[in-house]
């Protein structure tokens, strides 16, 4: 079965037919994207193939207009050739010759550097003889920048120059992270991009947020009500985050060196975890309500100094191990890697959040590139009971850990303490699970696939707001800063197909703890 967007199905399923998606059937009306890099390595692995899938499982209903725009020079035919081979490539299961025959109608090319003002003249007079109205008349571009940041101010230059959000024209912009590289240059860019586009027609993508079991996070907390009295300080010992990755830098070794963990995973897809799992409840689901929760809950996370970040930061780099068998380069031999460099692809960490909820309750958090396994998920480790009712034997009560497995296991589990069978008051620790692919045997979109959708239905909801932006860069541009300034001394310092430096677990052990998930 798959998600039928239609905005006249019957919204909502019950009882049996539970694992029938519930609201929020959407067929997209008439639409028009401009792709800036239309041609380059994203659009070919990512933006094409999400469009082509949402495309092939009939979320279009109405006509659409797809325009790359970018390098190579190529005719349109050529352009329609490359794009069908990344989609042989990156979307081979759905690619049937009728299907792209239907798709490849859709899609045309500029040839041009971003600077070519008189292409930019092209762009204007087709988008004013081609541009599609949607049923309310209305002419919605959306502006993809599928091109690295250093390339954004040259575009938005032009397009402001050239009127492409003329009246006329609902312009929306889409930018994917790095959304700057601390907090002084994320406000420039926005300054720039707030010349030409509103707020509302920002829309800043954190992938994370597009994943179903992200997402889920706000739906089992506020569409339960038997956790929401025990989500605080009271009954929370503890919150654990892990992001842990087996993948190694692949090619993009230049990036990262400018980047490492903390703005590569830390500023963006880590935040928005504890965010989701801190914030209050908003007072209903519309983007900016959901956001504002967010953005206080970033603005209470303790800001870091030279001691905490001593005693509560680990950084680490991986040098050369063997992941899942097979023996793996470090990161300095990486393609694109100083030799010398010291960039950190580990983090460990912990957070606080300096709120009524939250005091005193530590977000422990990890991530890393070449650890052990592929790992995301958020434990909840509850307090033990108050009483030792079973005397001795209540030393191995575990205490109750609630798991948000994000990825590869898609899964909530309960862990719970019951009687062992038998005589004797035997305690034995299981786990209650919910697994998604068990429940709903149904095939679902790629993040980039809902994020696409969000974004011409025109939800913010998915998507980083400024404020929140900055709140984020507030948080680790000390962390980043003290590392920069003092040389780690002993990189490498995890071999690669390891759970990271030791100093990460010291972090737990000290408080009398451990990390859980793997
Ligand atoms: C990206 C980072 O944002 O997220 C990558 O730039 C990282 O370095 C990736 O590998 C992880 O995403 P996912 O969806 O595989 O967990």
């Amino acid at each position: 079965m798959k998600f039928i967007y239609d905005d006249t199905s019957a919204p909502f399923a019950t009882g049996q037919e539970s694992c029938v998606p519930p609201g929020g059937y959407f067929k997209m009306d008439s639409f028009n994207i401009v792709v800036f890099g239309g041609a380059g390595d994203y659009s070919r692995r990512m933006l094409m193939p999400s469009l082509f899938h949402l495309f092939h499982d009939g979320a279009f209903s109405g006509d659409f207009l797809i325009i790359g725009f970018g390098l190579p020079a190529l005719t349109d035919d050529e352009y329609r050739s490359l794009v069908k081979d990344a989609l042989l490539k990156f979307a081979p299961a759905s690619l049937t010759e009728e299907k792209w025959t239907e798709f490849g109608k859709h899609l045309s090319y500029i040839p041009s550097s971003f600077d070519d003002e008189g292409n930019f003249e092209m762009l204007l007079r087709r988008l004013e003889t081609q541009c599609i109205a949607n049923r309310q008349n209305r002419k919605e571009v959306l502006f993809y920048f599928a091109v690295p940041p250093p390339y954004y101010p040259v575009i938005v230059r032009n397009i402001r120059k050239y009127h492409l959000c003329r009246e006329g024209i609902e312009p929306k912009i889409v930018i994917e992270k790095p959304f700057g590289s601390d907090r002084a240059s994320a406000i420039a860019l926005n300054g720039m991009l707030a010349e030409v586009f509103s707020e509302n027609q920002i829309y800043r993508v954190d992938h994370y947020l597009g994943k179903e079991t992200v997402q889920n996070i706000t739906f089992f907390r506020f569409a339960n009500s038997i956790f929401e009295p025990l989500w605080n300080r009271r009954y929370i010992d503890y919150v654990e985050i892990t992001v842990a990755e087996q993948l190694g830098v692949e090619h993009r070794g230049a990036f990262y060196e400018k980047a490492g963990v903390v703005r590569d995973i830390i500023q963006n897809h880590m935040m928005q975890l504890i965010a989701l799992v801190a914030m209050e409840p908003p007072v209903g689901f519309d983007a900016d309500l959901i956001r504002d929760e967010k953005v206080k809950v970033f603005k209470t996370i303790r800001l870091t100094d030279e001691e905490y970040i001593g005693n509560f930061m680990v950084r680490g780099q991986y040098g050369p191990g063997t992941v899942n068998g097979t023996a793996v380069k470090g990161y300095r031999e990486e393609y694109g890697v100083e030799p010398d460099s010291d960039t950190p692809t580990f983090f460990a960490g912990t957070f606080l959040i300096d709120n009524w909820r939250w005091s005193g309750v530590p977000f422990y958090v990890r991530t890393g590139k070449r650890l052990a396994e592929r790992c995301t998920e958020i434990a909840v480790h509850f307090k033990q009971p108050p009483l030792s009712l079973f005397g001795k034997t209540c030393d191995i009560l575990a205490p109750n850990t609630l798991r948000l497995r994000i990825q590869p296991r898609e899964e909530l589990s309960l862990g719970l303490s019951v009687k062992y069978p038998g005589i004797g008051n035997t305690p034995y620790n299981v786990e209650m699970v919910f697994n998604y692919a068990d429940t709903f045997k149904i095939e679902r979109h790629s993040s980039h696939e809902r994020l696409i959708l969000d974004c011409l239905r025109g939800d913010l909801a998915l998507f980083a707001r400024q404020d929140g932006i900055e709140a984020m860069w507030r948080i680790v541009d000390p962390i980043i800063a003290q590392w920069d300034a003092t040389p780690p001394r002993f990189f490498p310092n995890y071999e690669a197909g390891s759970w990271g430096p030791p100093g990460s677990d010291d972090l737990m052990t000290r408080d009398g703890r451990s990390w859980s998930s793997m």
